[in-house]
């Protein structure tokens, strides 16, 4: 697939992708959401791929969903077009995927950095759910990611008032890993990936699919989920080289099987 609105490039074991309609503040439209998830997929599927990062430019993450193209949308038509079954594809992402926000990252572009493991921003970075303004509410997962991110009451104010919040707001309520200097944010998501990318990726894998089993099972249902993922863990070439590399006093060298 040619890509129009997004750019992929490849650094060693890491995979970019960097939404690029700049004029719009990449706003998110279904020809976007279509090559992102293509790209994604491609990336996931791609076995000398280890970590994914998804970054905008400077000004803007992305600030949400085209308001052109839903403007005059009716209920029917956004059930045909079926947009959702793309972010359940983002979803499923089974790399760990880092999100390098700087600028705007507002509705749609707020809960794609959040359908991310990671997020690093630049201290320019903004964040926010203005649905209200526009007279609907988040529908990409917002009310609900948004609310385990910082808590009810953040997420309630945010939601309702429509404000956008600060990147050091976002660090504060423990919404982005950390904030850095604007000319660094892309490093830092780089760094990040590539210290990723050296560890074993199916324990990488297995280790994400837990984590996020913690958001829909209880506590008993997802100590037993990550324990079969730790006993599955010892059929890999990579557990029996990471323990024999710590024996020997080596580096492991990782394999993926
Ligand atoms: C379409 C958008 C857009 C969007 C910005 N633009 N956001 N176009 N959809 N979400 C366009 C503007 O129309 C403008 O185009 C250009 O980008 C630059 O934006 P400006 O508004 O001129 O920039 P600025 O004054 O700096 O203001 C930046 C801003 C503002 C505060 C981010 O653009 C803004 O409020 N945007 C909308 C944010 C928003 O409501 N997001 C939620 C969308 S709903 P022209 O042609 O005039 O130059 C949503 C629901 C998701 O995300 C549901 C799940 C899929």
């Amino acid at each position: 697939m040619a890509y129009t609105t997004i750019l992929v490039t490849r650094e060693d074991r890491v995979g970019i992708i960097t939404l690029n309609r700049p004029d719009v503040l990449n706003a998110l439209n279904l020809q976007l959401m279509e090559e992102l998830v293509d790209a994604l997929d491609t990336l996931d599927r791609d076995e000398t791929i280890r970590c994914i990062i998804l970054t905008g430019n400077d000004r803007a993450f992305a600030a949400g969903a085209d308001i052109r193209e839903m403007a005059e949308a009716s209920p029917v038509e956004l059930l045909l077009r079926n947009q959702f079954a793309r972010w359940d594809r983002i979803r499923r992402v089974s790399k760990p995927l880092i999100a390098a926000v700087s600028g705007y990252a507002l509705g749609g572009g707020c809960e794609l950095a959040m359908h991310c493991d990671i997020i690093i921003a630049s201290e320019t970075a903004r964040f926010g759910q203005p649905e209200i303004n526009l007279g609907i509410m988040p529908g990409a997962g917002g009310t609900q990611r948004l609310t385990r991110a910082i808590g009810k009451y953040r997420a309630m104010e945010m939601v309702l008032t429509g404000r956008m919040i600060t990147a050091r707001q976002a660090e504060a309520w423990g919404l982005v890993n950390r904030v850095v200097p604007v000319e660094l944010y892309l490093e830092e998501a780089k760094r990040v990936a590539r210290e990723i990318a050296a560890r074993a990726p199916v324990a990488a894998r297995l280790a994400k699919a837990s984590v996020l089993k913690s958001f829909d099972t209880t506590i008993e249902g997802g100590l037993d989920y990550e324990r079969m993922l730790f006993y599955l863990l010892f059929a890999t070439e990579d557990q029996k080289e990471g323990m024999r590399a710590f024996l020997e006093k080596r580096q492991p060298e990782f394999t993926g099987r």
